[in-house]
């Protein structure tokens, strides 16, 4: 029986954190969070952001603006929260719609507002070791590896998924840990040899249920970044839980485990910020 990586927790245990230092240091935080259109999971998502914020004692700006915004106008907007010295972080939910280019409004945000972690220099930092904010999904993995008392140093880790956003952070924060690691992807040759010899196995793939146990290793840590609805409408990750959770020595479960890590480790980049005031 695997230990459940209790993610629901662990993410209670960072918000406290943050809104102690928050209480305690009297500081006086404002993220800016943008949302073009009204795609109903990014409402969700937004909708969670500004209830943590409130929960930790942080402002929150939200920019609600329509389907048809010009991406001109919405980087007027960024470059205008750029200069607000009032503004710590800022957010542009994705997926932005097809008429605006990501990649332009990502880079058009301050560095030192980046509290997704997704601007170049952002994810440049990171891959030589320099200080700067760090995406919050694969933050929050290793968060929830380190408070659950599994050792990185050393291990195997393999990573199923390249994406810009998880499998390729989460590469140089398991590297920074002293982990070996492997990015597997679409075009691995012997996916199920190679996950095999993961001692932590880190799923992200975007595929219900995919891993079963013929890809881990027998007590290998199992980390489900994925997120679906199945047939019946219920949450599953990439990982066929049911299956892979007798032989793995420890295991995140969907929902529940990575999940709600995202938005604690956004909570903690808000509360890292540069330029924070004292209220
Ligand atoms: N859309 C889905 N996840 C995220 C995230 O972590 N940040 C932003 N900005 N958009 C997202």
């Amino acid at each position: 029986m695997a230990i459940k990586i209790d993610g629901k927790q662990i993410s209670a245990q960072v918000k406290d954190e943050c809104r102690d230092r928050v209480a305690k240091e009297g500081l006086d935080i404002t993220l800016a969070v943008i949302q073009v259109g009204n795609d109903p999971a990014s409402t969700v998502y937004v909708g969670n952001k500004k209830k943590a914020c409130e929960y930790i004692g942080i402002h929150s700006l939200a920019y609600e603006l329509a389907e048809d915004t010009s991406e001109e106008e919405l980087l007027e907007l960024v470059e205008k929260l750029n200069a607000d010295e009032k503004v710590n972080g800022i957010l542009v939910q994705l997926p932005l719609p097809a008429h605006i280019n990501e990649d332009k409004v990502i880079q058009t945000i301050s560095p030192e507002k980046d509290v997704d972690g997704f601007h170049p220099q952002s994810v440049g930092a990171l891959s030589i070791g320099q200080p700067g904010f760090v995406s919050c999904t694969p933050a929050g993995v290793i968060q929830l590896l380190k408070r659950s008392g599994i050792t990185i140093d050393g291990k195997e880790c393999v990573i199923i998924g390249r994406s810009n956003i998880v499998g390729k952070p989460m590469a140089m924060l398991m590297l920074r840990e002293n982990a070996t690691v492997t990015v597997c992807h679409s075009h691995t040759a012997n996916l199920k040899e190679v996950a095999k010899r993961a001692d932590i196995l880190i799923v992200a793939i975007g595929k219900p249920k995919f891993i079963t146990r013929d890809y881990v290793k027998e007590g290998a840590v199992v980390i489900d970044v994925g997120i679906h609805r199945n047939e019946n409408n219920k949450l599953c990750g990439d990982v066929d839980f049911d299956d892979v959770e007798p032989v793995a020595s420890a295991i995140t479960p969907v929902p529940g485990g990575v999940g709600p890590m995202t938005i604690a480790m956004l909570m903690n980049n808000c509360v890292e910020a540069k330029g924070i005031r004292k209220a």
